[in-house]
């Protein structure tokens, strides 16, 4: 019997997929009503397990005013455009804060909704999502002190928010 042979694999090969966070990819999180709503770029986040339940993970810093759609609704969209066609978008989504502009508007988008959750029509993949838990990431908690120094030298520290996907939808 001898022993087994393990070979490293480059991590992006496990992390492949239509509903892939990091890296290169990325996705809109949108959230808010029929009435206002608002998205922003993510590439932080992923899919998990917890609670007996399949989950999206994503990391939203304090500062964001999507935040505030999260928080008031609960509830949220992932949206993954395709990424060459959509680059200049996830650009200005990611840069410009939908305080100051009607980003939806401005960048083209189309707003749908599925049971009252905001969703971007252009998509071609999309996950519906209820939020479970949030927590504001605290200093102290950090076992490794130099990611504060890489990530918040000026505060602005992440929710993380387990949200429970409640469907996915591919066209
Ligand atoms: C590729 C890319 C990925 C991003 N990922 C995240 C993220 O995971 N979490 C986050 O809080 N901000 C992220 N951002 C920054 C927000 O998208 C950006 O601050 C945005 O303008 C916030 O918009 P809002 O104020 O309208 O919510 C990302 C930006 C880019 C360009």
């Amino acid at each position: 019997m001898g022993l087994h042979v393990f070979q490293p694999v480059d991590l992006d090969e496990i992390l492949e997929g239509a509903f892939r966070f990091g890296g290169d990819s990325w996705a809109l999180l949108t959230a808010g009503n029929e009435e206002k709503a608002n998205t922003m770029t993510v590439s932080w986040g992923g899919i998990t397990h917890v609670w007996d339940k399949t989950c999206a993970i994503v990391y939203v810093r304090e500062s964001r005013y999507t935040k505030e759609f999260i928080d008031a609704q609960k509830k949220f969209s992932l949206s993954f455009l395709h990424h060459d066609q959509y680059k200049g978008v996830k650009k200005y989504l990611g840069s410009v804060s939908g305080r100051d502009e009607d980003k939806i508007k401005n960048a083209k988008l189309n707003l749908n909704f599925d049971d009252g959750i905001p969703f971007i029509d252009e998509a071609d993949n999309i996950i519906l999502c209820k939020v479970l838990y949030k927590q504001l990431m605290k200093e102290e908690n950090f076992v490794n002190g130099r990611l504060i120094a890489d990530y918040y030298a000026k505060g602005d520290y992440h929710y993380y928010y387990i949200a429970e996907i409640k469907k996915v939808m591919i066209r």
